[in-house]
């Protein structure tokens, strides 16, 4: 036992030690280096290294110079360190989800959902539920989860490719998922979108936890004038918001990373839906904009970048359904049958919350709660 452990050591030791020589010749500071493209370089010097497909981007180590960085907390410094790496590599990816255009069937509504790799649970009940894929109402509804990794648990990873063999849903990038990072996800998205996924008229953007009528997105979006998402459209929950500059906060937003005292008004990332035209819009003002922490807030951004705004729909509810002065969700399902999003709840609620919708005794008053339209 100690002996394999031992030589599995000295071997990631050579490897560190060649990659570290082989950063050290490269001189000139390159934002984006594939170890891959290292090899091949190592090839012609006859200096072999492993196979390894893994994404090297160097920490940008001037950052550290900037007054007060000792003081952040550590995750807003690797934020600063990493600012600049925006292109991690697919280790999942979905090359046919989206068809050939003009061949097959344009996909109506493609449900983006954000999913931690661990929310297996989750995307279960979702793939059952709200986010599975068919035709409605004559069109098409397709899904994507989008995941990073946790690089520390093994079991899960091995349940993701898994997951991805047998359901053809699961978009993986090679970073770090975790809170911080949830833009760079966004941005990792609209990216391979671009590349990728351009042959669908409306996307949703949410999270595994929402409660989402998409039969509701579907007749709305049907019913809007143009249809066919080459107009701007974006509706969710409208915001406006400070930066918070507390540096204990969950949202904590130093002046050096984005120094205005206001943001501009943006969707709260619980849920929004948006046109293609849109979707491709912000992926191309996203190119110049550095990344932020909160990935909402990012969004909006980008759409003031564009001079585009964001509007309100009031069957978006991230907050939950507010029933009187204390928040809580209350579990009628004829509330649920006129709504289009609900944040949030647990895999257990969503399917009982879905079937009981879809059951064709359920009785429900003629008086719509929320109508829909913005
Ligand atoms: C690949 O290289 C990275 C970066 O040096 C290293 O952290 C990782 O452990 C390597 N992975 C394998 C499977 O050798
Ligand atoms: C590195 O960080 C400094 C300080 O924030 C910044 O001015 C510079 O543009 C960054 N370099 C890159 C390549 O991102
Ligand atoms: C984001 O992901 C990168 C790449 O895996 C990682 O190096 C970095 O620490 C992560 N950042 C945060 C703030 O978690």
């Amino acid at each position: 036992m100690k002996r394999t452990a031992l030589t599995i050591m000295a071997a990631l030791l050579t490897v560190a030690l060649l990659i570290a020589v082989n950063l050290q010749l490269d001189s000139s500071f390159n934002n984006i280096k594939f170890s891959q493209q290292n090899m091949k370089k190592d090839h012609n010097q006859k200096k072999p290294l492993p196979k390894n497909n893994s994404y090297i981007c160097q920490q940008n180590l001037s950052a550290a110079n900037m007054p007060g960085f000792s003081s952040f907390p550590s995750g807003i410094k690797d934020i600063f360190y990493y600012r600049h790496c925006r292109n991690f590599p697919v280790l999942l990816d979905l090359p046919g989800k989206c068809g050939e255009p003009g061949k097959s069937e344009k996909i109506f509504l493609l449900l983006a959902i954000k999913s931690a790799s661990l929310n297996y649970d989750r995307r279960e009940v979702l793939r059952k539920t709200w986010a599975e894929e068919r035709l409605y109402n004559g069109v098409w509804i397709r899904q994507i989860f989008i995941t990073g990794k946790h690089s520390t648990n093994f079991e899960k990873q091995e349940l993701l490719k898994l997951e991805h063999q047998q359901y053809n849903d699961i978009l993986q990038f090679d970073f770090e998922d975790t809170y911080l990072n949830l833009t760079l996800k966004q941005v990792l998205f609209l990216d391979w979108m671009e590349k990728n996924c351009q042959n669908f008229r409306f996307m949703l953007h949410t999270d595994d936890d929402v409660f989402a009528n998409t039969d509701n997105i579907v007749q709305y979006l049907q019913s809007l004038k143009d249809n066919d998402g080459g107009k701007h459209l974006y509706i969710g929950s409208l915001m406006s918001g400070v930066p918070i500059r507390n540096s204990q906060s969950k949202y904590f937003i130093p002046v050096q990373m984005y120094e205005s005292n206001k943001y501009p008004i943006y969707c709260s990332g619980g849920g929004y839906i948006q046109s293609a035209y849109t979707a491709l819009t912000i992926h191309k003002m996203s190119q110049s904009i550095p990344l932020l922490p909160m990935e909402d807030v990012y969004m909006g951004m980008c759409l003031a970048k564009a001079e585009l705004k964001p509007a309100h729909h009031m069957g978006i509810k991230v907050f939950g359904l507010r029933m009187g002065p204390k928040k809580f969700l209350p579990y009628d399902p004829c509330l649920y049958k006129e709504v289009l999003l609900v944040h949030e709840f647990s895999p257990g609620q969503i399917y009982v919350l879905w079937k009981s919708i879809h059951n064709p005794s359920l009785k429900c008053g003629s008086k719509k709660t929320f109508p829909l339209g913005p």
